[in-house]
């Protein structure tokens, strides 16, 4: 065998764990796929109303008995369902998440997930060149994408919602949203965060702008939970103009989208609509300094491969805002991996 070179130290044998660890982060991209295909099936529906054995469940699903068995007794192992004696599956309350009519339902987010899948597997791209992969791999922007499949669209918007639900009570609960009398939710997606934010402040109105396709559920929602009278949805494109009429204005999960010549654009147009004593509050998972593990980190990577957008460490933030005629004033920790980044304008 060769000597070591005198300038370079031997190589360290690696601990175990060490070696588990990398193991473990190279198969987990598996229990998501099998937990994709289980949503995809609808299993969890299908077991709502009791146990089944694979044999029903793969007739029902176009599915091989045995490989779908495979995949079920995976799944259990993972918490998700539970096999008995019979070899009959049923629903956990973890798997019960997967359920369409669950409260906290993340089937959407399951079925959205195989898209971002899907993408991954073009992210040598977005390395290679630092633009996102998913026009390559599904011939359109996203946005673009998203609008001319309404499939697709509705499991994207039913996982934003999804996210929404996790984090609305974590935004809400953090912030002091009492002062505020007109609320504008900057591409509010479905109108979660908002129609939350107006339950709990019963003297605030608000109005949600967003494209033409997605502000038709957001209007539905708010006519479903009695809140019309109280909220105005708008149309619109947030590049060009966004509505005047608020004293807060939010943008949760808007400005990571985007790289930052768009996302100055954005923010450049809110700064036109504000007036001076307009208040705009940035919800976003700020990438912490150094080794620090964190949602944001790999949130970032998801934007960048996905929109060729980004997260931002707090100081990226000001200066963004600053570009923008804006001071970043208190960030809010929040119980999710969000941020509450408040702004005012500079003049
Ligand atoms: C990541 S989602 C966030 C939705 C919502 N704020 C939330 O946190 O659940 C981004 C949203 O931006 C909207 N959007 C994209 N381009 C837009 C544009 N040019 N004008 C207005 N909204 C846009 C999309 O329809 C989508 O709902």
């Amino acid at each position: 065998m060769a000597d070591q070179p005198a300038d370079q130290p031997a190589a360290q044998p690696a601990a175990l764990e060490g070696v588990l660890r990398i193991l473990q982060i190279n198969e987990a991209h598996i229990c998501g796929h099998m937990l994709q295909l289980a949503a995809e099936l609808g299993i969890a529906d299908l077991l709502a109303a009791g146990p089944r054995d694979a044999a029903g469940l793969a007739a029902d699903t176009g599915s091989d008995p045995d490989a779908l068995h495979r995949l079920l007794r995976f799944l259990a192992g993972q918490g998700i369902f539970t096999e008995d004696d019979a070899g009959r599956f049923s629903l956990t309350p973890t798997g019960d998440c997967l359920r369409s009519d669950h409260p906290q339902s993340l089937l959407d987010l399951l079925r959205w997930s195989t898209v971002v899948s899907r993408t991954f597997q073009d992210a040598r791209y977005s390395l290679r060149t630092g633009l996102p992969a998913f026009p390559e791999a599904f011939g359109q922007p996203l946005f673009e994408y998203l609008r001319d499949h309404p499939e697709v669209g509705g499991h994207f918007n039913g996982a934003m919602a999804g996210f929404s639900r996790l984090e609305s009570a974590a935004v809400t609960g953090a912030y002091d949203f009492s002062g505020a009398r007109v609320v504008v939710d900057v591409a509010g997606g479905d109108g979660t965060l908002l129609a939350d934010l107006l339950k709990a402040h019963p003297a605030a109105e608000g109005v949600l702008m967003e494209q033409p396709h997605v502000v038709v559920g957001a209007a539905r929602r708010f006519e479903a939970e009695g809140l019309s009278a109280r909220c105005r949805v708008v149309s619109g494109d947030f590049f060009d103009e966004i509505p005047a009429a608020g004293d807060l204005y939010i943008l949760k999960s808007i400005i990571h989208d985007w790289a930052d010549d768009d996302a100055l654009r954005i923010l450049t147009a809110c700064r036109r609509a504000m007036a001076p004593g307009s208040r705009l509050l940035l919800i976003e998972s700020v990438v912490p300094p150094g080794n620090t593990p964190g949602e944001a980190k790999l949130r970032d990577v998801v934007m960048l491969t996905l929109l060729g957008g980004r997260e931002r460490t707090r100081e990226e933030y000001a200066q963004l805002l600053g570009k923008a005629g804006l001071r970043l004033g208190q960030v809010v920790a929040t119980r999710s991996p969000l941020q509450i980044l408040e702004a005012v304008p500079s003049d």
